[in-house]
This record gives C-alpha cells, sequence and structure tokens, in this order.
C-alpha cells in the first residue's frame, strides 16, 4: 500500500463508525453509569460527546494498528508507553490516540453521579492531601489554577510522585499521558473544550466547580493505595 493510501485510510478512521471496522479497542466502551446519570453537573449531551470523542481515538487505534499487529489488542495503557517502538511517522498519532483513549476511560472512573454526596477524602487520601497542600480545599484551588493555566485543551491530573509519594499536580497540553511522567495518576479532569462548552460556554472555572462535585473520593482513595501495594485496580 502506497503512503498516499496508508494516509487515506487514516482520515477515513475519523469518520462516523462503520460497523466493519477493525474490532481490536471497542466503539462503545462501556460507560459505568447512564448517559444522564451526571445532570445536570454534566449533561447528557456532554457524555454523549465525550464518548464520541471517545470512539474516535478506538477507531483511529484501530485503523492505525493494521500495520502494528503486535500492539493489536494489548491495552490502551500499553500502548502509551510502548510507543517509542512505533515507527517515528506514526508514533505521535498512535501515542495520541491511545492516550486519548486511556485518559477517556480513567476520567469516567473517578467521577459518580452526585459525587461522595458532599464527603470528601477519607483515609490515607485525607492525611496525604493534608500533609502535601494543607486543606482540600487549598488542593482544589492549586489544581483549578494549573487547570485554568493550560492554553489549550488538555488534562489535569493528581497522581502520585514515585520518588517521594508526594502527591502531585500536573496540566498536560492536548492528549498527553501522565503515564509519560512515570507517575501513577489517581486523578484526572478533562480540560478540553467538548469537557465544558455546552454546559458551561467558555467559562472553565464552572465546569470546574461542576467537575469536583462529580469526583468520586472513595475511587481515588483506592487508586492511592495501589502505589503503596493495597487493594485491586479501581
Ligand atoms: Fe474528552
Amino acid at each position: 500500500m502506497s503512503d498516499d493510501a496508508d494516509l487515506l485510510k487514516l482520515a477515513a478512521a475519523t469518520r462516523p463508525h462503520d460497523p466493519k471496522d477493525a474490532p481490536h479497542y471497542p466503539f462503545n466502551p462501556p460507560l459505568p453509569f447512564a448517559e444522564d446519570a451526571l445532570e445536570p453537573l454534566m449533561s447528557a449531551a456532554t457524555v454523549r460527546v465525550q464518548r464520541a470523542m471517545h470512539q474516535q481515538y478506538a477507531r483511529l487505534l484501530n485503523a492505525a494498528l493494521e500495520r502494528h499487529p503486535h500492539l493489536q489488542g494489548v491495552s490502551v495503557e500499553s500502548i502509551v508507553r510502548r510507543a517509542g517502538e512505533l515507527p517515528a511517522l506514526e508514533r505521535a498519532l498512535i501515542h495520541d490516540a491511545a492516550a486519548g483513549h486511556a485518559n477517556h476511560q480513567f476520567f469516567w472512573k473517578i467521577l459518580k453521579p452526585g459525587g461522595n454526596g458532599g464527603a470528601g477524602p477519607e483515609g490515607r487520601l485525607a492525611a496525604h492531601i493534608a500533609r502535601d497542600f494543607g486543606s482540600v480545599e487549598e488542593l482544589k484551588r492549586r489544581f483549578n489554577a494549573m487547570a485554568l493555566g493550560l492554553p489549550g485543551p488538555g488534562w489535569a491530573y493528581l497522581s502520585v510522585d514515585p520518588a517521594n509519594g508526594a502527591l502531585a499536580l500536573d496540566a498536560l497540553a492536548g492528549n498527553g499521558s501522565i503515564m509519560d511522567l512515570g507517575k501513577p495518576g489517581v486523578m484526572i479532569c478533562d480540560m478540553w473544550e467538548h469537557a465544558y462548552l455546552l454546559d458551561h460556554g467558555p467559562d472553565r472555572a464552572g465546569w470546574l466547580d461542576a467537575f469536583w462535585q462529580l469526583v468520586d473520593w472513595e475511587v481515588i482513595g483506592k487508586r492511592l493505595e495501589l502505589f503503596y501495594g493495597g487493594g485491586t485496580h479501581a
């Protein structure tokens, strides 16, 4: 196949779902809740747009990995980590699609309809937030300032610095992955326009207010415990 044909095939992968497309990465990754379960903080329309983005990354991966069968079907997290094995010409595209896919999976896991009903973090997570930020409110303030500092689309993370166990904040542009920094991610916030434009217009701070009301501190705490060897993957 010529280079032009390859590029046309990749371009075709961005078009709406064709049931004949390759199946390695499912087009409808399951949501852990109903599409309208996050309303009114996140509308069903926004959830559908988010899922369309997630599905587009699956389409891109399925098309691009036809030329790299040894990576077909491995986890998207593994593809992010192993992107360096790929030819330079395709590395950025495949890393972007795999990270975009992985980030959305991560994002759905740390959201919960109604959040924790107003309850905050507990146990080790609460202790480490107090140790590293002083309070939950200060964590939110710093996280929001960092997320709002992104000059364009990106993702905001709370993670663990493996060097010293400290909780860390990172904002990565585009589909940057916290895995590239070698930090286990415990929380993630989507700061792409599709995450907030329908519900909040350009008010990204309004989106962050809604986000904090949806986060599942219990799952975030379980993800922190993984770093210390406890529990199963949340
Ligand atoms: Fe998104």
